[in-house]
């Protein structure tokens, strides 16, 4: 690799004058995750992490491809930070623009094309290169590094809890696993992210155990398909995501574990016991059936019928009878009839979820659903998802509802808005304010709920 000695390193520039990066993230939590390894890679490079993009001497764009509103915000989004560019070219000020993440993947070349002011394009599996790829850029080239990269990414990043100056919360994400290899045929991440891969076990515990050092208490473990994560133990034996969960309940000082998002056909019974034994194995489980017709669902590629998820749902609830569950859904996919889409609402009556997300079948080209005849009306969607979200609604509400009057644990995770008010989150994810005056952020209290909100519940510290 070439070293380039013409730029400054940004250490080398006057303290106070350090560079400014704003990283603006769509997507899912993995994109959240990469968002701060990002952020980790650039400040071992001399920049600082800002929330004011003005400010900023370089944006990044952490990009999501899954549906085609998604991406076309990426394109409004550099169209208002191409005025930014030459605003500051008139001052003679650096201003950069990346683009990372799912679109960066699929379209690759094509960004720069369709927006000339974009410096730099890094594909997801290359983000540790974004220091080189920064320098390229200033020599006058225009990089679009999209390759699936041989070197292991985790292993070029900083540690994330010797990056100096970076706040920690008490909650983390930790990516196990990356990639899909379901090929559902409406989604775009097994072409975005590639081949499912998991990362080794011994990396995952010392990572965890850095985090949980530096004072976070809760580990969200991320995949696209975190159930498929597998490994090795030391002993050469295989190990699915329920025996990492054991281990990671192992690290002194960790408090809780959860993980998302998992595919049905990847929840075995090592990952079942473990929702029953974990006591720190939270009581939520994202578990997407995207819809309730066998029709619908085979034509999806999901490999599972209805009746197979509600069973499954079934064993799960046994396991552990106070989860919680949640799920994604899709209306209007190709082919799908009312009486299709009446199968998805049944099965949201039987399942009762806790939370969920819906939307509408977005076309993507390239996947094997945008192919399919006999495409639904978009006002046929819009009904449709119309009447889903409202159950869904109803159904979330009711259990907010039956959290009054319940004793619960709560992690404090940030001041309130309120002198005195502390937010933590409840073992049920969801955000719960409470007055906790001799209560310091990081602890685990007990609170009895009082009020439920329409985004957040209210509590007071439960006595004794
Ligand atoms: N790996 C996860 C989902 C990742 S994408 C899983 O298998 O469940 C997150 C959600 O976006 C999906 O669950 C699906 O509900 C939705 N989604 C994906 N592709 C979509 C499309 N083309 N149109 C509409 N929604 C889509
Ligand atoms: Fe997409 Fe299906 Fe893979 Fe989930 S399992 S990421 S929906 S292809
Ligand atoms: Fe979007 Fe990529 Fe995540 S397409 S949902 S950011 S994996």
């Amino acid at each position: 690799m070439t070293q380039e000695t013409a730029t400054p390193m940004p250490s080398e520039l006057p303290a106070g004058n350090a560079r400014k990066v704003f990283i603006k993230t769509y997507g899912c939590q993995m994109n959240v995750y990469d968002s701060g390894r990002m952020a980790d890679a650039l400040a071992a490079d001399g920049y600082v992490s800002t929330d004011v993009m003005d400010d900023a001497d370089l944006v990044l764009l952490n990009t999501c491809h899954i549906r085609e509103k998604a991406a076309e915000k990426v394109y409004s989004a550099l169209g208002r930070l191409r005025e930014t560019k030459k605003a500051r070219a008139a001052e003679g000020r650096e201003f950069m623009i990346g683009v990372a993440g799912c679109v960066a993947q699929a379209e690759g070349e094509e960004i720069s094309r369709r927006e000339p002011a974009v410096d730099v394009v890094i594909g997801p599996q290359t983000y540790h290169r974004l220091p080189q790829a920064l320098r390229k850029a200033r020599g006058g080239e225009r990089v679009v590094d999209t390759e699936y990269a041989l070197e292991d990414k985790f292993e070029h990043l900083p540690d994330p809890t010797r990056v100096i100056g970076k706040p920690r919360n008490v909650t983390a994400f930790l990516t196990v696993q990356e990639g899909c290899d379901k090929f559902c045929t409406f989604c775009v991440v097994p072409y975005t992210r590639g081949a499912e891969v998991s990362r080794p076990l011994a990396q995952l515990l010392t990572e965890a155990r850095r985090l949980v050092d530096s004072g976070v208490r809760e580990l969200t473990l991320l995949g696209q398909n975190v159930n498929a994560w597998h490994g090795e133990d030391e002993a050469g034996r295989a190990i699915g995501l329920g025996d990492l969960l054991y281990r990671l309940a192992e690290i002194p000082g960790l408090a809780r574990l959860r993980y998302t998002t998992s595919h049905p056909r990847d929840m075995d019974d090592r990952l079942i016991e473990a929702h029953r034994d974990l006591r720190m194995l939270m009581p939520y489980l994202h578990l997407p059936v995207q819809a309730g017709s066998d029709r619908i669902l085979k034509s999806m590629n999901r490999r599972h019928k209805a009746e197979e998820y509600i069973v499954l749902i079934e064993r799960i609830r046994e396991a552990r009878p106070d989860i919680a569950l949640s799920g994604d859904f899709i209306v209007g996919f190709p082919g799908e009839t009312d009486e299709d889409f009446e199968a998805t609402m049944d099965l949201v009556r039987r399942v009762n979820y806790a939370q969920a997300y819906s939307f509408k079948y977005s076309s993507r080209p390239g996947t094997p659903g945008a192919d399919l005849p006999d495409h639904v009306d978009e006002e046929v969607k819009t009904e449709r998802l119309a009447r889903l979200q409202s159950l869904l609604l109803e159904q979330q509400q009711a259990f907010s509802r039956s959290m009054i009057g319940q004793t619960m644990d709560l992690l404090l995770e940030k001041p309130g808005r309120m002198p005195g008010q502390l937010i933590g989150r409840s073992p049920w994810l969801q955000s719960v304010n409470v007055d906790a005056m001799s209560s310091q952020i990081g602890d685990i209290i007990q609170v009895r709920i009082t009020a439920a909100g329409p985004n957040s519940l209210f509590a007071e510290v439960a006595e004794g």
